[in-house]
């Protein structure tokens, strides 16, 4: 078990490091808690994620998402980092705020869909966050609608947050060039069942074209509402993966959703993934006048407002996070969920099972 040193205590009004004042709860993962927070120097609000101090160091994963958005700044699809540091109890990092997470908006619509050219838009930026992320020589490993959001001002624009799982897979060599890492043969689960791709259920390591798999399962939900295999527990989900025809996989969803879904099963590891033509696959989607900064339907269309109040379209993620549920049996929003012993992975992030390689940490990278 991931064993904290002890609670983290945090209350509204705490002042951290003369920097920042916590207002109240954003949310809470696996990993921690995220508060909201005003600055006191330069003023305005933002995030602040925290993580207990754990007895064990390697299960402790902040400062490995502190690191990577570190490297990811120049990227426009993730937060800004706008600072880290550790206290007596727990570690913490302070981002820029973001608005509504693209599955919250998908769970709010009255048909509890997005539609077609509002999901392309989301895909060709979730296309380029990836090849940001991947360019700077990391695979994120739990790419899914709950770790994608809108930009709190600009609410055109898709971020990708929760860098919890992410791994280095680029590392510079005696000359300092970056280079693919070797894959180790084998290695633990990482990620969520829902959004993975076939490989990850093999436990194979995760490259590139694993996360684009994520965010085309995280499409295919978002514009149809569903995937095959939702509801389903691991085993039939892993079996579906593999056995839904590219075709059926892709029903009701743009054009370019079967050609990127062809292209993806044919990558391999080493293989860059052709994030370029992607794009221009999907823009050839969008309808004529369609652009990438006009609103989206819910911030213009009566008819799609958001619904704060329906029960009904809350119940998705809260019975996927306990694990109930006849849509979400078995299906725990399990990131991290380790397939050797079923124990969520914050009890064994870097640990495991004597069968699998270990996780890297950054005090071995
Ligand atoms: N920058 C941010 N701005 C606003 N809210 C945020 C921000 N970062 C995180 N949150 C909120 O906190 C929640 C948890 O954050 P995050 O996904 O990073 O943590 P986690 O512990 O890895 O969660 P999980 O295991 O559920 O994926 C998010 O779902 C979101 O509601
Ligand atoms: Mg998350």
């Amino acid at each position: 078990m991931a064993t904290p040193i002890a609670p983290v205590k945090i209350n509204t009004g705490d002042k951290i490091k003369d920097q920042f004042v916590v207002k109240k709860k954003l949310g809470e993962g696996a990993c921690g808690q995220v508060f909201l927070v005003d600055l006191i120097q330069g003023k305005g609000k933002a995030a602040m994620k925290v993580e207990p101090l754990m007895k064990d160091k390697l299960d402790e994963i902040l400062k490995m998402e502190v690191y990577v958005l570190k490297k990811l700044q120049s990227s426009r699809h993730v937060c800004r980092l706008l600072g880290s540091g550790k206290t007596d109890t727990y570690t913490y990092m302070v981002m820029s705020l973001l608005g509504k997470e693209v599955a919250d908006i998908r769970r709010r619509l009255p048909q509890r869909k997005i539609s077609a050219p509002s999901t392309v838009r989301i895909f060709i930026q979730l296309v380029k966050a990836l090849q940001d992320m991947h360019e700077a020589g990391f695979v994120h490993r739990d790419v899914k609608p709950s770790n994608m959001a809108l930009g709190l001002k600009n609410e055109q624009v898709v971020y990708l947050f929760d860098f919890g799982l992410a791994r280095q897979i680029l590392l510079a060599d005696a000359s300092g060039k970056l280079k693919l890492r070797e894959p180790r043969s084998k290695s633990q689960f990482r990620g969520t069942v829902r959004y993975c791709s076939p490989n990850v259920h093999q436990h194979k390591e995760q490259g590139r074209h694993d996360d684009l798999f994520g965010a085309l399962y995280a499409m295919i939900e978002t514009v149809t509402s569903s995937l095959p295999w939702k509801g389903k527990p691991k085993k039939e989900t892993c079996a579906l993966k593999e056995k839904t025809s590219d075709q059926d996989l892709c029903k009701n969803c743009p054009k370019s959703f079967v050609e990127i879904v062809g292209t993806l099963r044919k990558l391999k590891y080493q293989d860059t993934p052709p994030y370029v033509q992607f794009m221009e696959k999907l823009r050839a989607d969008l309808p004529k006048g369609v652009k990438m900064t006009d609103p989206f339907e819910w911030n213009t269309s009566p008819q799609s407002q958001l619904d704060d109040n329906n029960n009904d379209n809350k119940s998705d993620r809260e019975n996927a996070e306990r694990g109930v549920g006849a849509d979400t049996v078995n299906e725990v929003d399990e990131s991290i969920i380790t397939e050797s012993n079923g124990e969520s992975a914050s009890s064994s992030k870097n640990g495991g099972g004597a069968d699998y390689a270990p996780e890297d940490t950054l005090d071995n990278l």
